[in-house]
């Protein structure tokens, strides 16, 4: 009896310890809200989810291991109260919180392909940019170089690029010279879609100048120096390399400000491990 009852007790503890799982720590630096959406791409199935973050707040975000997907923010949101539909100004992806649909151009965009062995992740601005991205693994092995974005290019978008808000004025983001003249050059495709002839042209040079560890254009291939293979993740909106208010402590990253996100979700383990054991208990005597 009590054999059984510890074994089980082992089974449940590892379960609940989320050893296959992977987790993100998503946190706001940015002077407005946001509103971060996240979509799991494994197998041509779509998956999005989205949620608001106020100044300050962070959150936790747990996927399993052999998790693929994209995480960016949403700027200028507006979702009405009552039937939750609405849309944003930037990185819009459908008419709710969660995401329906890929993110709107311009925006930045974290990428991920995790695996036991080793991770893939990149800030990209093929797609352009609408917020700075850090992304900073924890816990890893190997060669964990964090990546992403330490400049505002909205405050450095060439005057071709740039996107602004028609009533207040206000540059929103910045596109890619891709998305903005749509040329084989440009999108490394045609005759260019190779990449000993697809080169950084003036536009990804300033895109690379601001952010040196994201990725700029189609083949610029930063993700082959990351061989990483990590734990935990933090995505910093507006956070720079060297500074997000987070740190890696113990097995998790801690942020100064707000964290519900870590407190919600331990609480809500132990209680359905409390649960679970109270069930067995009464099953066994
Ligand atoms: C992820 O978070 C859960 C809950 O806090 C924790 O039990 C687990 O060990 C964490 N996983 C990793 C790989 O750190
Ligand atoms: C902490 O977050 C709240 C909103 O969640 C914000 O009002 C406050 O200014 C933040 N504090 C710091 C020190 O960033
Ligand atoms: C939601 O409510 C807003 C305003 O109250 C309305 O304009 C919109 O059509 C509604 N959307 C849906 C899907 O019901
Ligand atoms: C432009 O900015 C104004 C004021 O900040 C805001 O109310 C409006 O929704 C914005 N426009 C769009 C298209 O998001
Ligand atoms: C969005 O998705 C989350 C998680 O899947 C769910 O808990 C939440 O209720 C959804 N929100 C809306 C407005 O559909
Ligand atoms: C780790 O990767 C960085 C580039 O991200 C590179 O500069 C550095 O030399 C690499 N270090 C090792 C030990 O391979
Ligand atoms: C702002 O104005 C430009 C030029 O008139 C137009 O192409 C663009 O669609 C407008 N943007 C928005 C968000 O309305
Ligand atoms: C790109 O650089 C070349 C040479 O430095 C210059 O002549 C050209 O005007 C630049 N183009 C743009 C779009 O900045
Ligand atoms: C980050 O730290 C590196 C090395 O410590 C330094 O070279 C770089 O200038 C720093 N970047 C910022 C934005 O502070």
């Amino acid at each position: 009896m009590t054999c059984n009852f510890s074994l089980l007790f082992c089974i449940l503890v590892l379960l609940a310890s989320g050893a296959n799982a992977k987790n993100f720590t998503l946190v706001n630096q940015c002077k407005e809200p946001i509103w971060p959406a996240i979509i799991n791409e494994k197998s041509g199935k779509f998956h999005g989810e989205g949620f608001k973050l106020d100044i300050g707040q962070s959150h936790f975000y747990s996927v399993p291991d052999g998790w693929s997907g994209r995480i960016w923010g949403r700027t200028g949101c507006d979702f009405d109260a009552k039937n939750g539909s609405g849309t944003c100004q930037t990185g819009n992806c459908g008419t709710s919180i969660n995401c329906t649909s890929p993110g709107s151009l311009p925006v930045s965009i974290a990428e991920f392909t995790l695996s036991e062995n080793l991770d893939y992740y990149d800030v990209s601005l093929v797609d352009g940019f609408n917020l700075p991205i850090v992304i900073k693994p924890g816990g890893g092995k190997g060669n964990c170089s964090v990546a992403g974005c330490d400049g505002d290019l909205r405050q450095s978008c060439s005057p071709d690029l740039v996107v602004k808000n028609n009533s207040s004025g206000k540059v929103v983001g910045c596109r890619s010279a891709c998305d903005a003249f749509n040329s084989d050059e440009y999108c490394c495709r045609g005759t260019y879609q190779d990449p000993v002839i697809c080169l950084p042209t003036n536009y990804s040079k300033s895109f690379k100048q601001v952010c040196p560890a994201a990725s700029s254009y189609a083949y610029d291939d930063r993700v082959s120096i990351i061989t990483c293979s990590a734990s935990n993740y933090l995505v910093a909106f507006c956070a720079s390399r060297n500074n997000t208010i987070c740190s890696y402590q113990g097995d998790k990253f801690v942020c100064n400000n707000a964290s519900e996100g870590f407190k919600a979700l331990s609480q809500s383990w132990s209680l359905m491990l409390a649960l679970l054991l109270v069930s067995i208990l009464q099953f066994l005597f």
